[in-house]
């Protein structure tokens, strides 16, 4: 009769483990992986999931158990018999769970461990987000010295982010590299990624670099786009952005051939994310609307190019009515080159003088 009884627990046991386990197995919970980083978080993930279940499954088995077999009859006044305690029990449920947070702790350690060592090969990036865009600097391999406003990583490489912040709490996340890390005025705090998965450079294909702590007005549009490349691609990347036609590097979807067009440049760099633009689609709400730029130049008192060059470079000198300052990123005047920078100036301007058709 005991024996039987246990049979009926166990049965009803196993089926709730494999209902839970399709559950948590069948349908696709986390974004797909693409780092190691990432890969060693899972697995501990999994660990504690499977643990989980097991629990779950043995926990409800009894319950519904106990409430078919030993349901009491409606006209049943009876109280249950008193019970003092069971001290082998309780020495059971006290090591079996030991033992499991134990194992959980052990293997955290590790992982955390190994995603935090940097190796011998690793590459630098400073990082640096500011309201409301991320700007990343090449600090060695074959891309030192560029400045990107997008993150461009090689395929395998452990890279070292050396995240600093501008001015208000920031926080770097792309979840398929699985890891985030807070950016902090004042402090250079670092995330190792080690990338797996190419995305080339197609930014249909690219992950987002999204920054997850409210930050202010344009913090849902503090995103960027990264991208990752082959060691070949990746070295022929750097090699043309270090090329004469482009010295200081700015890096758009577009190649960096030099002679992006200014739609180009101006999708490259995010200009969509705050401002209205109908030549380019953009509808961004944030800053001032680039349609009414005439307008704005005469309100200011200034020729209609000085002044675009100006709020570029320069975004604090006049500012529109009616929009905070200090919301657009001050460095555009660094991260765009001046080739590219004339070329957006124009482009602005006959956009904005074709009265936004
Ligand atoms: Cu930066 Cu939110």
């Amino acid at each position: 009769m005991r024996r039987r009884e246990f049979v009926h627990l166990a049965l009803l046991a196993a089926v709730i483990a494999a209902a839970t386990t399709a559950v948590a197995v069948l349908i696709p919970w986390l974004p797909v992986s693409a780092s190691k980083e990432r890969d060693r978080i899972d697995l501990t993930y999994w660990l504690a999931t499977g643990i989980a279940i097991m629990i779950f499954a043995v926990v409800s088995a009894a319950i519904l158990y106990s409430v078919w077999r030993f349901r009491v009859h409606p006209d049943d006044d009876r109280d249950g018999p008193p019970i003092h305690g069971h001290t082998g029990l309780e020495i059971v449920w006290t090591a079996i769970p030991t033992a499991l947070v134990t194992v959980i702790a052990i293997f955290s350690a590790i992982v955390l461990h190994d995603n935090g060592t940097e190796p011998k090969n690793a590459l630098h990036i400073a990082v640096t987000a500011e309201q409301f865009t991320w700007i990343f600097e090449y600090e060695d391999g074959p891309a030192k010295g560029v400045v990107s406003p997008d993150l461009y990583l090689e395929l395998n490489r452990p890279t070292i982010l050396e995240i600093e912040s501008k001015d208000v709490l920031h926080s770097f996340w792309v979840p398929q590299f699985g890891q985030k890390q807070d950016a902090v005025p004042g402090r250079t705090n670092p995330l190792k990624i080690t990338p797996t998965k190419v995305t080339g450079l197609n930014p249909k294909k690219a992950f987002d670099v999204i920054c997850t702590e409210l930050c202010g007005l344009g913090h849902s549009v503090m995103r960027r786009n990264a991208f990752v490349l082959s060691t070949a691609q990746f070295a022929s990347w750097a090699q043309h952005l270090k090329g004469p036609s482009r010295p200081t590097g700015a890096a758009g979807p577009t190649g960096p051939s030099g002679s992006a067009d200014g739609k180009a440049i101006f999708t490259a760099n995010g200009c969509q994310n705050c401002h209205t633009l109908t030549a380019a689609g953009a509808k961004g709400k944030v800053g001032p609307d680039l349609d009414k730029l005439p307008a704005e130049a005469q309100k200011a008192g200034q020729p209609l190019e000085g002044f675009v060059h100006t709020s570029i470079v320069d975004p604090g000198a006049y500012v529109e009515p009616g929009f905070p300052n200090g919301v657009m990123p001050p460095n555009f005047g660094q991260v765009i080159s001046k080739a590219d920078l004339d070329t957006l100036v124009q482009f602005l301007i006959q956009s904005s003088q074709g009265g936004g058709k």
